[in-house]
């Protein structure tokens, strides 16, 4: 039996496969390739040893997908496939809602009809939009997105629970990731962004391989004690290794469950530059910018829900994350060459 990962291309997937092959199973990936490129598996297989079936299709591709779940004997599906560009999903809300919640509907119709009924989910932490405290936790109600992304996120999560809710034959992981960085040990794999990155790492580190002149720090009169936005930085080895975690629950029939993936420490962007540059070594320039529309000012998990259910805790610090991002970046300052 194997597990097919959805989106297994991109940055949190190949991590993910890595993991998965590492811990024992069998890894069919289904990506697109349009925020991906084929050579992060190559690497991966690199790392693990072991090749990953691979298809280049659409999870809107119906007929592909049928192949992929005739072909393969799939027992859960791991699905990261999706579009993730916030700004993006603002000028393009049909695409978005098109690829992330047509895309869902089309794999797990295909995956019912080939009786695979277990899911795991990456969720994201925009769905409790502005959080009423902090650190957030799982019965925190969910909260008005500010964008198309978010609500295909906080839809998705629904639309899910109502599938579990009416055949509890399934079983429906929601995963809510906070602010995954970092790259592999290896600094062979990591998060290969299009054009200028809209995220803070990687254009942390771009600027500090020099392919772009400074950090622009979106906003520093925010409620914080440095003035600058607050997010639960996880590293995303960590990530990869909570998927494990909820493969062996899944396997022990869990229903529907979600969980916090974060650390549960909030760092500001000053924080993040500073702990960047002391790990490194590498200074990087940067100047106060205006406040960046639908920025929160603080958001930070109680993940110990993932503990006590999953025994799952993040290992990795700020430190560590912020060395093999640029390791990873440093080996290759045009990621995947694409
Ligand atoms: P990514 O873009 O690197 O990976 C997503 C992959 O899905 C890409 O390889 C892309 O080519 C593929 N894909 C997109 N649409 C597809 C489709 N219709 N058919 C087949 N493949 C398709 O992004 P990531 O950072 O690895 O994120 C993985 C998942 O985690 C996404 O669902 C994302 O929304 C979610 N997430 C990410 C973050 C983050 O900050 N990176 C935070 C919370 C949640
Ligand atoms: N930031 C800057 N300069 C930059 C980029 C970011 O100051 O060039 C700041 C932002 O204003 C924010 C912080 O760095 O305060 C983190 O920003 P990111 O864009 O890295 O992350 P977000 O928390 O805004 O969003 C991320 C993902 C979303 C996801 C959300 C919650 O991009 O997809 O985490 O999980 F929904």
């Amino acid at each position: 039996m194997a597990i097919l990962v959805t989106g297994g291309a991109g940055y949190i997937g190949s991590h993910t496969v890595v993991e998965l092959q590492n811990a024992g199973y069998d890894v069919v990936v289904v990506d697109n390739l349009s925020n991906a490129s084929e050579e992060s598996l190559k690497r991966v297989e690199k790392i693990t040893g072991k090749p990953a079936a691979f298809y280049k299709a659409d999870i809107l591709d119906r007929e592909a997908l049928e192949e992929i779940f005739t072909k393969e004997k799939i027992e859960t599906v791991i699905h990261f496939a999706g579009l993730k560009a916030v700004g993006e999903s603002v000028e393009k809300p049909w695409e978005y809602y098109n690829n992330n919640i047509t895309g869902t509907l089309t794999l797990v119709d295909v995956m019912r009809k080939h009786n695979v009924k277990n899911i795991i989910f990456s969720s994201s932490a925009t769905v409790y939009g502005t959080p009423k405290q902090v650190p957030v936790t799982e019965d925190a109600p969910k909260g008005e997105c500010t964008n198309p992304y978010g609500w295909t996120k906080s839809m998705l999560e629904q639309i899910l629970t109502d599938i579990q809710k009416a055949d509890n034959e399934w079983n429906v992981i929601l995963l809510r990731y906070f602010n995954p960085i970092g790259a592999h040990k290896s600094g062979s794999i990591g998060e290969n962004p299009n054009g200028i990155p809209n995220n803070l790492m990687p254009y942390i580190t771009q600027v500090a391989v020099g392919k772009l002149k400074e950090l622009g720090v979106f906003g520093d009169d925010y409620p914080t004690p440095d003035g600058t936005c607050i997010r639960d930085y996880i590293h995303v080895l960590d990530l990869a290794s909570g998927h494990v975690k909820a493969l062996k629950k899944i396997e022990e029939k869990a229903g529907l469950c979600i969980y916090n993936l974060g650390t549960g420490i909030g760092y500001s962007v000053l924080d993040v530059i500073h702990n960047f540059e002391e790990a490194t070594g590498v200074k990087v320039p940067y100047s106060i910018k205006p406040r960046r529309a639908g920025d929160i000012p603080e958001n930070y998990s109680n993940a110990e829900k993932a503990y006590r259910e999953l025994g799952w805790k993040a290992q990795y610090g700020i430190k560590e994350m912020c060395e093999d991002s640029w390791r990873w970046q440093s080996k290759n300052p045009e990621g995947y060459g694409k």
